[in-house]
């Protein structure tokens, strides 16, 4: 299949479950927001960005308001980082029903035995697989609709989604086999910088998570330059001040770690940021990491606490990027149904 038949297009899409983390920033919004602005390689690109609010009641049915007022709060992150709803089409996703619509039909391309090889359903059904919603279990099928109703070429997205994107090329691959067709495109994950892969505070072998219990191990969107700074220093780290070339971190998880959100944050290859600090001891370079981080994320926090006070506002642009992306939905759908013998 030729890439060149396809518009380049890039999809992604964050769980409104409330609470983002440096994590989501570095790994996921702040990639989004070069893209919209940079393009890939050289190459402009579409940009559409989605709040995925049906993946956000796969796991537990959360309260209504708080689903809602979760949705608002991602939106507010994702424009106070930079993504500009006139340059990207930015929406949440049960506001296009075409995303279900495809993903009925791909739940009866994928087979059952791909589904239970997806890690994060192993991780999040865990031993009680029996109790967890068939929705969780089918959620892969969702997120390839979500990207493939847009044809989408490329998803940048965190390592922790890349097994998604490659079921996402299966679930195309086996559709356009089985109907002889050449309709959905061979997505590329882009998993790209210095921070696709960031973790704990308290343990560098964990990912840095919004469902960790201890509010120390990550930085929050929503805190404020004191707490960013306090958390920065009390960061899990070892004796050895930092050595003079990344191979010299390869045992050292938590000070890579810190090399690593150094250099995503100050727009540096991991290699350069490793030349800046050197040899340098965590008393010196803690602080600085510190006021960098403070520097860059206090502006958002307080940007996303004034959209915040404007629900009418975020749910406007909602609805315009929803419109937006229905000209693009809708006829991939149409054209999709007529392949399959639906009728709509
Ligand atoms: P989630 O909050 O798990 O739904 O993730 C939303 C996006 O952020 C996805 O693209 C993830 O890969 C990315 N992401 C989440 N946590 C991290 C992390 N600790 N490091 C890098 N990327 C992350
Ligand atoms: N599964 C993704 C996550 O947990 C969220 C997601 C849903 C997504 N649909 C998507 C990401 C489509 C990229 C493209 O982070």
């Amino acid at each position: 299949m030729t890439a060149a038949k396809f518009t380049p297009r890039v999809f992604s899409g964050i769980q409104p479950s409330g609470g983002l983390t440096l994590g989501n920033y570095l790994g996921a919004i702040k990639r989004f927001v070069d893209v919209q602005n940079d393009g890939l390689k050289g190459q402009r690109f579409e940009t559409i960005y989605c709040m995925v609010d049906m993946h956000a009641i796969t796991a537990t049915l959360p309260d209504p308001a708080t689903l809602q007022k979760n949705t608002r709060e991602l939106c507010a992150g994702f424009i106070a980082s930079g993504i500009d709803p006139e340059k990207s089409i930015l929406f949440n996703q049960s506001r296009v029903p075409e995303h279900a619509q495809l993903a009925w039909i791909f739940n009866c391309v994928a087979r059952m035995g791909w589904m239970q090889r997806m890690t994060q359903w192993k991780d999040k059904a865990g031993k009680n697989a029996e109790n967890a919603s068939l929705g969780l279990f089918a959620y892969p099928a969702l997120m390839a609709a979500d990207i493939l109703i847009y044809h989408a070429t490329h998803v940048p997205v965190g390592e922790d989604q890349k097994q998604h994107i490659e079921l996402t090329r299966d679930i195309a691959a086996k559709f356009n086999h089985d109907y002889g067709v050449d309709f959905f495109p061979m997505t590329e994950p882009v998993i790209e910088g210095a921070a696709t892969r960031v973790m704990s505070f308290r343990d560098g072998t964990k990912k840095m998570s919004k469902s960790d219990p201890s509010d120390a191990s990550r930085i929050n969107m929503t805190d404020d330059a004191d707490t960013i700074a306090k958390k920065i220093r009390k960061a899990k780290t070892d004796p050895e001040p930092l050595p003079e070339t990344l191979e010299g971190l390869k045992d050292r998880p938590e000070a890579r770690n810190l090399v690593n959100i150094y250099a995503a944050l100050s727009d540096k290859t991991a290699e350069e940021a490793m030349a800046e600090v050197a040899g340098q001891q965590f008393g010196q370079f803690k602080p600085m990491l510190a006021d960098l981080a403070a520097a860059k994320l206090a502006p958002i926090s307080s940007e996303m606490a004034r959209l915040m006070q404007e629900p009418g506002e975020i749910d406007a642009i909602l609805a315009r990027g929803a419109e937006r992306a229905r000209e693009i939905t809708a006829p991939i759908l149409d054209e999709t149904y007529r392949i399959v013998g639906l009728v709509r």
